[in-house]
């Protein structure tokens, strides 16, 4: 087999939450008048909470103290928490979970990478809590994707050379990431219309025929 381990995005990837970003950001966007839609918010795909919050600001004409911003960004995580708790284990697909399931039959060490700081959260909402052999997130980094650090910490966690790992994207900024950090890349979603990934998934259980080749 091609690879050693998989490491995969989680939001966008595993499940979907933008439409719970979305409302939480939409949310602090309306309450500061600043112009948010779903378009920016797929430009906060892969971004950090904080990086995230900037970039709704670029439509801000006042200005913003850090502890402010903190204030907000916080605001809009507890929001999003809530939201969070409408997750279950419904919201995996019976193709993720017979993916997951295939592959690690097939021996290979599962990761997550994520830039998200509720990772743990989420896949407890989804029955996952304790099934992937490491978890890489957002308490884990000091820079988030683009950077390949997230990447490279799971790969360290799950003890696999970077060249032996697979990334799984939905985020250009995660694509990005995996090359950075030496890692082959697999997009699925709207990241594939960048056309730099080493695999263009049509649909999540194509990973298994990836997997396969040589
Ligand atoms: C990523 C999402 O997984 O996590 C981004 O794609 C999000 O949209 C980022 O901003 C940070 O998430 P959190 O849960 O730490 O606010
Ligand atoms: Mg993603």
């Amino acid at each position: 087999m091609r690879y050693k381990a998989i490491i995969f995005d989680l939001d966008g990837v595993i499940c979907h939450t933008d439409h719970y970003h979305y409302q939480a950001w939409k949310h602090v966007a309306d309450e500061l008048g600043i112009y948010f839609d779903e378009e920016i918010n797929n430009r906060l795909r892969g971004v950090s909470r904080m990086e995230s919050f900037e970039i709704i600001l670029e439509r801000y004409s006042g200005s913003m103290t850090k502890e402010e911003k903190e204030e907000w960004v916080t605001k809009k995580n507890g929001i999003y928490k809530e939201l969070l708790k409408n997750m279950s284990p419904a919201d995996l697909t019976a193709e993720v979970k017979d993916t997951l399931d295939a592959l690690r039959e097939m021996g290979l060490a599962l990761a997550i990478g994520s830039s998200s700081k509720n990772a743990r959260f989420i896949l407890e909402r989804l029955g996952l809590s304790g099934f992937f052999d490491a978890v890489s997130d957002g308490n884990n980094i000091t820079r988030s994707k683009p950077d390949p650090e997230v990447f490279i910490k799971a790969a360290e966690f799950l003890d696999k050379k970077p060249a032996d790992c697979l990334v799984v994207e939905d985020a250009k900024a995660g694509l990005e990431a995996a090359l950075a950090g030496g890692m082959e890349c697999a997009a699925v979603g709207d990241a594939i219309l960048s056309n730099m990934a080493t695999w263009n998934l049509k649909t999540f259980s194509d990973l298994l025929e990836v997997v396969k080749t040589i």
